[in-house]
Order: structure tokens, then C-alpha cells, then sequence
């Protein structure tokens, strides 16, 4: 069992009401898992153009399908296929974070057990009134730290847009590099860059 995360507090468990992360370097900042009362407020965010110019997953979706999406974030499922967060400071919605899949880390799922090692895919989108503050670094990595050490997944791919520059900057803060630019590696989504970050090397490492 890993230890206790300096990186942020965790009140309550999973799956409860009251659980949320509070970021310990910056405590107005916390991530909760949002209800069937936040599905607007998630709406709103990925109905935003400026917040999903890079993202085709959210662009290309109707209302109905934004809804569903939202809907599907109230949900905290056993075993987890995705946890996200709403990203709030001092209590105001800024956006969301967190991990929008989790399964088997070898693409032949099927035949793995309910034992195999998981990995997940994060993401983060803040509203532009709060960018620029280091609050989306700050989200992810609460959603990495969190997804390695408390979910034990063995590692956490991001997937982005070679012109998404704020999202290449921000990863370039972790001091991580793309694993592949080639074109066909580009995904169902557009995304044609893609980090990977191990579990190993998140604990060796001082972020
Ligand atoms: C990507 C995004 C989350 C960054 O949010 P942000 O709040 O501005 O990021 P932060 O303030 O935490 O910045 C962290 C680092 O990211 C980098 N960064 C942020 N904006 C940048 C920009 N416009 N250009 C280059 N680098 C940038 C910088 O290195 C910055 O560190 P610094 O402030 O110490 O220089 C935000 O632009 C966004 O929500 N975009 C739309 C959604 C999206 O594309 N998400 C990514 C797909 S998963």
C-alpha cells in the first residue's frame, strides 16, 4: 500500500457524497465527484468552444450526447471505468480533471482478468477565467498522483493535439515528453501526441 499523498488531502472515500481532494499547496482548490445537480455546470464547460477546439470527443457531440456524458460522471461504477472531477475553487467551478477511462493496460481486455494491471487516460479542462493560475497543473496532478497511488494503476496516458499548445506547455511542466508525434498514432479523437506516465517514475519522481 502506497503511502498518503503529500500532494493533497483526502476527505471521505470514494463513492461517498462528502469525498473530495483538497490540493495541500493550494487548499481553495479541491476536486469532488460531480452529482446529477452538476450536470449543467459540466455541460456548460464542454459546450464551450474555447474549451474543446482540440477535443473532437466533446466538439463533435450534441447537447443530448454532452448530457449523457455529464450523466455518466455522476457514476462511480464497480469495477471504475473512469472517475472525474469537478475542478472547484473556493467553491466556484472552473472545470473538470480526472481520468475518463480506466481499464486493462493491454489492449487484449477481453482475455484479462479481473486481476490485470489497469491503466487510465486523464484529461483537464478549465474554463478560461480560470487558466493561467497554475490550477489545471495543480488538477492533474491531484488526478495523476490519485489515479497511481490510490487507484494503483500502473501508469496514465494523456492524449493531445500537436496544436494544443497550453496542453503540450502544461505537460512539458511535468517534464514529461511525448512517446509518439507519428501520424499513425493519431487516435479516434484527433490526438496526435500522447504521454505516458508510469507509476515508477511518478513515485521516484518530485512533482
Ligand atoms: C490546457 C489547459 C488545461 C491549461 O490550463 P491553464 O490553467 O492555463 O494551465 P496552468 O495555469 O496550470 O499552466 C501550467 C503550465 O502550462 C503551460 N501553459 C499554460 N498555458 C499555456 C499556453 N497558452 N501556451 C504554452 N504553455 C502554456 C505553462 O507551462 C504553464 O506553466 P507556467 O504558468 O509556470 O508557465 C487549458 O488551456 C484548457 O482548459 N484548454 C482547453 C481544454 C484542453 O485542451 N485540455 C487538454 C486536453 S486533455
Amino acid at each position: 500500500m502506497a503511502h498518503p499523498s503529500t500532494l493533497y488531502q483526502v476527505n471521505g472515500k470514494l463513492g461517498n457524497p462528502h469525498f473530495q481532494l483538497q490540493s495541500k499547496s493550494i487548499p481553495e482548490l479541491t476536486l469532488r465527484i460531480p452529482t446529477t445537480l452538476d450536470v449543467a455546470a459540466i455541460v456548460e464547460v464542454l459546450q464551450n468552444k474555447a474549451n474543446s477546439e482540440f477535443d473532437k470527443s466533446v466538439s463533435d457531440a450534441t447537447p443530448e450526447e454532452l448530457e449523457s456524458i455529464a450523466q455518466r460522471w455522476t457514476i462511480v461504477n464497480e469495477p471504475l471505468t473512469h472517475v472525474n472531477f469537478l475542478v472547484q475553487h473556493n467553491g466556484q467551478v472552473l472545470g473538470i480533471a480526472g481520468l475518463g477511462w480506466i481499464g486493462p493496460v493491454n489492449s487484449d481486455g477481453a482475455t484479462a482478468t479481473c486481476h490485470a494491471e489497469r491503466a487510465g487516460a486523464a484529461g483537464v479542462m478549465l474554463q478560461p477565467f480560470g487558466r493561467g493560475k497554475g490550477y489545471a497543473y495543480e488538477a492533474l496532478r491531484v488526478v495523476f498522483d490519485y489515479g497511481l497511488r490510490e487507484l494503483g494503476l500502473v501508469e496514465i496516458r494523456v492524449g493531445s493535439h500537436l496544436g494544443n499548445l497550453p496542453m503540450k506547455g502544461l505537460m512539458e511542466k511535468f517534464g514529461l515528453q511525448p512517446e509518439a508525434t507519428a501520424e499513425e498514432a493519431v487516435d479516434q479523437f484527433g490526438n496526435d501526441l500522447l504521454w505516458i506516465v508510469k507509476r515508477d517514475e511518478w513515485f521516484r519522481t518530485d512533482y
